[in-house]
């Protein structure tokens, strides 16, 4: 059965000492999750160090974001390969954030993920319509556009070690959490989008998350909705109990699949 996901995106919050803390307390508090991949996304200055500790755990490694270069004159950007060497197993690319502030377009996020790929990273690519595009009924359009540019010449033995998040920008830090039927009318257009470009089999083992307000208190209606297959959590991932509160919920709906 496919591994459900909870990442956290802990974006430009905790410094080293806290980001410290916050881990070891993580690990002791998810000592009794099996069925959930978890992976943490803290700031770049913290990975190394949480790296260290998740090395000897089950919890993946994660950055925000990398350059699209091998290495070279950028001030300020950071390649795929030092993430590799600071433990790094995933990497968040085209999160609204990036693309709106950051101005991000489609083809740099499509070079940003051949890139994470060459050097084994595995992308996590973000998906998402702003509340206009949705309310001019351009959601489906805009996904396609995303999800076309970003997959463009990727080779289905890549697939395996690809997750998609979808993340409607309305629902991003604001409260406003998308429906069921919003998120799953979304991620079964996605998943089309896959099997239309791959096959059925690559859709299906395809993990696509939903990313937008996720709480505690919302996580067990959400990850029982079809095609939801994991989180991408931002301002509740930053407490160990609420991101710890939502990893259970995603581990008890993979236990009750099993049974
Ligand atoms: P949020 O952020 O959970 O605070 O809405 C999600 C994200 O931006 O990945």
């Amino acid at each position: 059965m496919k591994r459900y996901i909870a990442a956290a995106n802990w974006k430009m919050n905790k410094n080293v000492p806290e980001s410290l803390e916050f881990t070891r307390q993580l690990t002791k508090y998810l000592l009794n999750i099996r069925r959930t991949d978890v992976i943490l996304c803290p700031p770049f200055t913290s990975l190394f160090n949480i790296g260290e500790i998740l090395n000897k755990t089950d919890i993946y490694l994660g950055a925000q974001n990398l350059h699209q270069a091998d290495s070279g004159a950028f001030t300020g950007e950071i390649s795929a390969d030092m993430l590799k060497s600071a433990h790094c197993k995933y990497v968040i690319l085209g999160h609204s954030e990036r693309r709106h502030i950051f101005k991000e377009t489609d083809a740099v996020i499509h070079e940003k993920l051949l890139k994470a790929l060459e050097y084994g990273l595995k992308p996590i690519l973000c998906l998402g319509e702003t509340l206009e595009q949705r309310e001019q009924n351009k959601t489906l359009e805009v996904l396609k556009k995303q999800y076309d540019s970003a997959f463009n010449n990727v080779p289905e033995s890549a697939l395996n070690n690809c997750v998609i998040a979808y993340e409607p920008v309305w629902a991003i830090g604001t409260g406003v959490v998308a429906t069921p039927d919003q998120a799953a009318e979304a991620h079964r257009e996605i998943r089309k989008l896959v099997a239309t470009q791959y096959t059925d089999s690559a859709a299906n083992n395809m993990r696509i998350l939903y990313g937008g307000s996720v709480k505690p208190g919302n996580a067990d209606e959400l990850i029982a909705t079809d095609d939801i297959d994991g989180f991408l959590i931002g301002g509740a991932s930053l407490e160990v109990d609420s991101f710890g509160a939502i990893v259970q919920s995603v581990e008890n709906f993979m236990e009750k699949q099993e049974k």
